[in-house]
């Protein structure tokens, strides 16, 4: 049988050999990772999956029963729109980049390779998560998740073989090697190494983590390289599920919270206290905002200049797609104290991308909160702020409160166990974490979903054990 029926894809991968020789050796070590690093114990099981298998609107959403390893992973580009031009930056309105510019070359690559790795990455944070799934719809959608990270990958690694030549197909080798959280052999990004081992780390990753994806991929999908560009296009698509999980999924441990803190005890009446999801909150919220990079970079200069790079909705969004005059005034830290400091605005633009970034988590808080109202529970959930926690930029180094005010690093020590999940806190949570595999059952700590998958009721079996 030939290998590239079995990959869908609109690259024309029948006709371009090169690509082929590089894939060849590529699938079979692909394989071995998904054996070896994808979800622990499911992988004979039938699955109801969306599998996509073309770029078309219907294309991308047929659904059906599916064993992991037999999932279709594809290549797919949205398609290209004849005459495309660099959207931003020194080289506004010229031709877009077809291959990739040879002065950006080595930083184009890190960006693509920093990108992919955290695809496979998620995947072994979440190896284990199958085996206490709170419902079977949870779990299919835990599956799904993963299949589309491993295609997100393909995606990555497609880009790298295509056009990067020998380091690109090294690189693409280095992706199945790394391992999440091994001290010897790391993923790139902290985040990516942090362990996502009970059902509420995985809704606050998907949530925070995966919505930092979608700023990323946001802003290389206005890329002047125009492959790149029509990648993330593509892939922005299916990473809006993944932030469906996240964000409905904590919605519902709020929603069980509620109910639970109206008829009594939430601890004694095995629900998560509130307290525990505003940690968990602080936690991955705070780690997902060093994903963007410094407050102040050089980078982001070079990356918007280059028009490699772009805002989020730089079209849509701004007039002035040049910014060469521009400022933007932050907060940093100097001689012990915050101070507004101006920097030119194309320095700022990991802070410009972090800031769309917070406004939308803003509107997660906003939902969950209305649900706390609803229930008629006077307590709210918040994000922290954008100071707290950090680890990476201007903010790490330095110690603030949950409010972002300087704090001495004594003072955060004797604190955090207020603001960040505690050994007692997790151990609590995975306390919680028993399997329900029976269809139409839920366990006692989440609320059911509004709907099912694809008008599928919630009883309807996802997953076949
Ligand atoms: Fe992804
Ligand atoms: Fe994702």
């Amino acid at each position: 049988m030939n290998l590239y029926e079995r990959i869908p894809n609109n690259v024309h991968l029948s006709e371009d050999k090169k690509l082929q020789r590089a894939l060849e050796k590529w699938l079979p070590n692909y394989l071995d990772w998904w054996q070896e690093m994808g979800p622990d114990g499911f992988q004979q099981k039938d699955v109801y999956l969306r599998t996509a298998i073309s770029v078309e609107p219907d294309g991308w959403a047929n659904f059906d029963f599916v064993k992991m390893p037999d999932y279709r992973w594809g290549i797919f580009l949205k398609p290209a729109e004849p005459g495309a031009k660099i959207g931003f930056g020194d080289n506004y309105g010229q031709s877009a980049y077809q291959e990739v510019p040879g002065e950006f070359r080595n930083s184009l690559r890190r960006i693509i390779v920093t990108q992919g790795d955290t695809e496979p990455a998620s995947v072994e944070q979440q190896r284990q998560l199958g085996k206490t799934c709170p419902s079977l719809y949870d779990l299919r959608n835990l599956f799904q998740v993963n299949v589309e990270e491993g295609r997100h990958l393909w995606a990555m690694v497609y880009l790298l073989q295509r056009y990067f030549g020998r380091d690109g197909r090294d690189e693409a080798d280095a992706l199945l090697e790394r391992r999440s959280g091994n001290p010897d052999k790391p993923r790139i990004l902290e985040a990516f190494n942090q362990p996502c081992d009970d059902w509420l780390n995985f809704f606050c990753f998907t949530m925070f983590t995966d919505r930092d994806g979608k700023y990323q991929l946001s802003a290389l999908a206005e890329s002047g390289f125009e492959p790149l560009a029509r990648t993330c296009q593509f892939m922005l698509t299916e990473e809006a599920h993944h932030m469906f999980v996240g964000d409905t999924g904590l919605n519902r441990v709020v929603k069980r919270t509620a109910q639970l803190m109206k008829a009594g005890d939430v601890r004694e009446l095995g629900g998560i206290p509130l307290d525990i999801i505003q940690k968990h909150i602080n936690f991955w919220f705070s780690y997902s905002l060093d994903l963007f990079g410094g407050e102040i970079s050089s980078n982001s200069a070079d990356f918007f200049a280059a028009g490699l790079k772009g805002r989020y909705k730089e079209q849509e969004q701004y007039k002035d797609h040049i910014g060469a005059e521009q400022n933007f005034t932050m907060k940093v830290v100097d001689e012990g104290q915050l101070k507004d400091r101006e920097v030119p605005l194309r320095n700022a633009l990991n802070e410009v991308l972090r800031g769309e970034y917070v406004k939308d988590c803003e509107k997660g808080l906003a939902r969950w909160n209305k649900t706390l109202a609803d229930e008629g529970i006077s307590e709210r959930l918040f994000l922290p702020s954008t100071r707290f926690h950090r680890h990476l930029g201007e903010y790490a180094g330095h110690h603030f409160d949950i409010e972002g005010n300087l704090i001495s690093a004594e003072e955060f020590e004797q604190r955090k166990a207020e603001w960040l999940p505690t050994i007692e806190d997790r151990e609590y949570v995975r306390s919680l974490m028993h399997p329900v595999t029976e269809p139409g059952k839920i366990a006692n700590w989440i609320a059911l979903p509004a709907t099912g998958i694809k008008g599928k009721p919630f009883e309807f079996e996802y997953v076949r054990l």
